[in-house]
């Protein structure tokens, strides 16, 4: 029989909500900061505001590099494409002056710049990115909890030793101690739960963001009392709005990983394409056959799709798609009492709610009025 079977069912950010705590003149909205950390000592990058773009053909390449770096945060370069092509997209970023005093900048002052690799070519890739520039590395893989997974960080490691090293993806506390064992500063954790994602459909693999969240996080807590090091932790994949980034970085999150919001910026890499009568971006995964040959590099397979092949609607340029979001974080810190995000960690009280109760917190029993456009109380953007 199974090792082990749990009967508690896993469970979506969605199926929660923060509690509201006393809130204090010091965490008045305009007073919270997003400031959070991305890796753990001696290298600890930090970012202004909570947010880094995923490491996808249809999401980050270093336009979405310089406009998220612009505005605090992070995109991650993706890996599926040749060393020489990555690497040239290291070099652009890097040879941009970042303008805002708040951009998210390495110690020469130039854009801090993520790349992604993955476990086949590391040899290869790994020294043309960082020839290149790049400053932090996040290893891509659909499951970080293998041998070819520690055999790639201990190979940066060993021949970059300046160069951290995010590893992932897990959703259990023995895939965290793994990788933070095999020398990862920084974990990120989640399986089969984003837009795009077939994986618990094809592979019956995989878990709620949740549920991953709140195991992996209590794990990275106990380490840091054992161990004295605090290593961050990204969320990744799922996460729609707002609320679900708050509720990611209340349960214990530093940061969160999105590709389908970012997908709908103008920085995004494709061009848009008008479809009955409305502008989209066309967005897949890394698993799907769009992707080609690089799937295999990802998901260690290449018999079936793990993604699909999808379309966004636009969101127009990523600076004000970012100012109505981080309102919203803030507003969502400042009523629970948090001025920042390892604050929020201390009092965050987070509770699953009914089916009954979601729909209670959507406006009911009324008419809606004209003007309202329709559909816009459940629209997901
Ligand atoms: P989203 O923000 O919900 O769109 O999820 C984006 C995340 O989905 C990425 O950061 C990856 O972790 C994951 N992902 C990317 N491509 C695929 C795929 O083809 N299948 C499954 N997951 C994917």
């Amino acid at each position: 029989m199974a090792r082990r079977i749990r009967t508690e069912p896993s469970r979506t950010l969605a199926e929660f909500r923060l509690l509201p705590g006393f809130t204090a003149r010091e965490c008045s909205v305009d007073q919270v900061s997003l400031r959070t950390l991305v890796t753990a000592e001696p290298e600890s990058f930090t970012l202004e505001i909570p947010l880094v773009s995923a490491a996808m053909q249809s999401v980050s390449g270093s336009q979405m590099a310089i406009a998220l770096g612009e505005e605090g945060g992070l995109a991650v370069l993706f890996c599926s494409q040749s060393p020489a092509n990555e690497a040239a997209m290291v070099r652009e970023v890097k040879a941009a002056t970042p303008a805002s005093p708040t951009a998210t900048r390495s110690a020469d002052g130039r854009f801090l710049v993520a790349a992604a690799v993955n476990t086949h070519d590391h040899a290869e890739r790994v020294p043309a990115l960082v020839d290149a520039g790049a400053d932090l590395l996040f290893v891509d893989a659909s499951h970080g909890h293998s041998a070819f997974q520690a055999d790639t960080i201990a190979w940066i490691n060993a021949h970059c030793p300046t160069i951290p090293v995010i590893g992932g993806n897990v959703v259990t506390a023995e895939g965290f101690s793994f990788l933070v064992g095999a020398g990862a500063a920084g974990v990120k954790v989640g399986m089969g739960s984003g837009s795009i994602c077939i994986t618990q459909e094809q592979k019956g693999t995989g878990r709620g963001l949740a549920t991953a969240l709140i195991e992996v996080c209590g794990e990275r807590d106990r380490h840091t009392r054992s161990s004295g090091r605090y290593v961050p932790i990204v969320a990744d994949g799922g996460l729609v709005t707002a609320k679900d980034v708050v509720m990611a970085l209340a349960i214990g999150a530093d940061t969160a990983m999105l590709g389908r919001f970012f997908a709908r910026a103008d920085e995004s890499t494709n061009p848009k394409v008008k479809f009955e009568g409305r502008w989209f971006k066309p967005y897949w995964g890394e698993g799907s056959n769009r992707a080609r040959a690089w799937k295999e590099a990802r998901y260690h397979q290449s018999a079936f799709e793990e993604g699909i092949d999808a379309l966004v609607e636009c969101a127009g340029p990523l600076h004000g798609m970012l100012a109505e979001s981080l309102a919203m974080i803030r507003a969502s810190m400042s009523t629970t009492g948090a001025a920042s995000i390892p604050e929020l960690h201390r009092i965050a009280e987070l509770e699953l709610v009914s089916g009954l109760s979601i729909r209670e917190g959507q406006p009911h029993d009324v008419l809606l009025a004209p003007t309202t456009p329709p559909g816009a109380p459940s629209d997901g953007t």
